[in-house]
């Protein structure tokens, strides 16, 4: 059974910036606001693995977002030296030798893999210009339910995504989603938006936000706005994800 949690830690903050002093400044003002990380690529590459043993000692959680795709053993050794660092999730692409990799890489730590299905910047051109033949609908589905076999903590997907990867990936999946915009936030460069009580609605266990916190001129005010809402849309009597 998943544990339930509470709405402050299915918060997680994408700290999507060029160096560690603004990451600090921006995790020092939220305060304890929020209790979940995510580190990227940009943040990663600038010293972001080093701020990310900061935060875990200071109790925070972080999830590594490095998308890893690699031949298999490659791919098992990174997660092993992942998990060693004490982060509670990392994503990996949803091939099912990566995924069998990853698995094997976690064993014996708390570490949950997430894998992401398709990119949700990509359409069914895309995919038929990468030389697939099949919609990206049906893989999202297709990659979900191996993620399921094959023992994968959990699914990164568009809001819009998330009830079918629920049906394909099973109660017990950990569903992540982006794309999150509270009401009134500007876009940015994300297509299809959801609120954070549209998500939670969605089946959504965790919302991964970045610019609407980060970019806040009162980042602590924005992250609470974020957890209020989710507060409310899974409160007692509405099912909780
Ligand atoms: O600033 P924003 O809230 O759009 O940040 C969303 C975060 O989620 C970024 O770190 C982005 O890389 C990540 N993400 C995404 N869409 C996906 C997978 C990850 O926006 N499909």
């Amino acid at each position: 059974m998943k544990p339930v949690l509470a709405p402050r830690d299915r918060l997680i903050v994408a700290l999507d910036l060029p160096d560690v002093a603004q990451a600090r400044e921006i995790v020092r003002r939220i305060g304890d606001a929020a209790s979940f990380y995510k580190i990227g690529y940009q943040l990663g590459f600038a010293g972001g693995l080093d701020l990310s043993r900061e935060l875990l000692a200071e109790g925070y959680k972080v999830f590594l977002d490095f998308k890893l795709h690699d031949i298999g053993n490659t791919v098992e050794e990174g997660v092993r030296s992942a998990a060693g660092l004490g982060v509670t999730m990392l994503t990996i692409h949803a091939y099912p030798q990566t995924m069998r990799a990853a698995v094997a890489g976690r064993a014996g730590s708390d570490l949950k893999i997430l894998a992401v299905t398709v990119l949700t910047s990509y359409d069914d051109r895309d995919l038929a210009e990468a030389g697939y033949q099949t919609t990206a609908q049906e893989l999202v589905e297709r990659r979900a339910a191996q993620a399921r076999e094959i023992g994968i903590d959990g699914i990164v997907c568009a809001a819009s995504e998330a009830a079918a990867v629920r049906r394909a990936a099973g109660a017990e999946s950990l569903i992540v989603t982006p794309g999150i915009r509270p009401r009134g936030a500007a876009t940015g460069d994300q297509k299809r938006v959801y609120t954070p009580g549209a998500a939670i609605a969605e089946g959504a266990d965790f919302l991964v936000v970045g610019r609407p916190i980060t970019t806040s001129p009162d980042p602590r005010a924005a992250a609470t706005m974020v957890v209020e809402e989710i507060a409310a849309a899974s409160r007692p009597g509405r099912s909780e994800a």
